[in-house]
């Protein structure tokens, strides 16, 4: 089976940034949102992301067009029920990709490979769920996409050897790099990075450092491209605190215990930069 049909579910920063690699990288596209306008931000956002590559001469102009021209928007989720691979990337919210699942799932074809871009759910109980545990897995695409080389693949306990070898040959194809996690709370990148931006909060919460002290010290300190302050805005701090809680529950440590300050700037709506503000002020 040769993978050229790929539909994107949901068109938040993951969604945009994945349709806008797989677009490059030859695949034909369809993009769904059950929000209509953020479909139409996503493909403003990922021409964007094409022009700047366009400038910087890493693209050529008629290229980009032509991957734009191979993303299509999905009217209904449904209608991608025929495509060779479908690449969840909805809310961090079990509740939504498993009614997302169950509502392809009569419409699906026969071949179809579901994958989910999970940054910390169970990738077997999400399989269970379906009709194909066997043709599904956890496909964990960093942010920002078209920049970062990560794919994290994550076999469920059913995903078969096919299912994974299809997916890592997906990975070479689009000029990322993949790493195997297990199917753990988190996997790799999250069950690591996640800790430590908590860690962070707390740091910010017992009053050691100010938002930018804390931000400078890691920055300078230890290379960080952002602070991990800067990054849990970037991520959103709801994202942060579902994985959070993935990890609190799963793996029921303390130590994953998500800081109370996290808790509430997510109460307050406080999202970071996605609602212009959450440790820093976006306004
Ligand atoms: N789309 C396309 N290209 C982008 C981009 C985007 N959204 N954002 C930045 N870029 C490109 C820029 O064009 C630039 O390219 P060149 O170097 O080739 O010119 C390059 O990325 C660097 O960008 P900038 O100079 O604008 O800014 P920067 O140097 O501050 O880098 C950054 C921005 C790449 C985001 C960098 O700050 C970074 O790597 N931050 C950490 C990101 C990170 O840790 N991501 C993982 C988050 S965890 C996750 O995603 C998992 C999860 O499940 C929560």
């Amino acid at each position: 089976m040769e993978i050229r049909t790929v539909g994107v579910v949901g068109a938040g920063q993951m969604g945009a940034g994945i349709a806008q690699v797989f677009a490059q990288a030859g695949y034909e596209v369809s993009l769904f949102d059950i929000n209509a306008e953020q479909v139409q931000a996503a493909l403003g956002k990922i021409e964007e992301g094409y022009e700047r590559l366009v400038s910087k001469e890493r693209l050529d102009p008629a290229e980009a067009k032509a991957a734009m021209a191979r993303i299509k928007v999905a009217e209904v989720l449904t209608d991608m029920g025929p495509l060779d691979l479908i690449i969840e990337a909805a809310t961090e919210d079990e509740r939504i990709k498993n009614k997302i699942f169950a509502e392809l799932r009569p419409h699906l074809g026969p071949q179809t490979i579901l994958t989910t871009n999970t940054s910390s759910i169970s990738i077997t109980r999400l399989a269970s769920a379906t009709d194909r545990p066997e043709r599904f897995m956890g496909f964990h695409f960093m942010n920002p996409v078209p920049v970062m080389q990560l794919v994290e693949l994550i076999r469920g306990i059913a995903t078969d050897e096919e299912t994974f070898q299809l997916l890592k040959g997906v990975v070479e194809k689009i000029g990322k790099t993949a790493a195997n996690a297990e199917d753990f709370p988190a996997f790799i990148v999250n069950r690591i990075l996640l800790p430590m931006i908590n860690e962070a909060i707390y740091t910010l919460y017992e009053g050691v450092g100010t938002v930018e002290s804390i931000d400078t010290a890691m920055k300078l300190g230890t290379n960080h491209p952002m602070g991990p302050l800067e990054l849990a805005d970037f991520i959103g701090l709801d994202v942060c605190l579902a994985i959070m809680n993935v990890l609190h529950d799963g793996l029921a440590d303390t130590k994953y215990r998500p800081c109370p300050l996290l808790v509430k700037y997510v109460e307050a709506g406080w999202l970071g930069r996605k609602t212009k503000r959450g440790f820093y002020d976006y306004r």
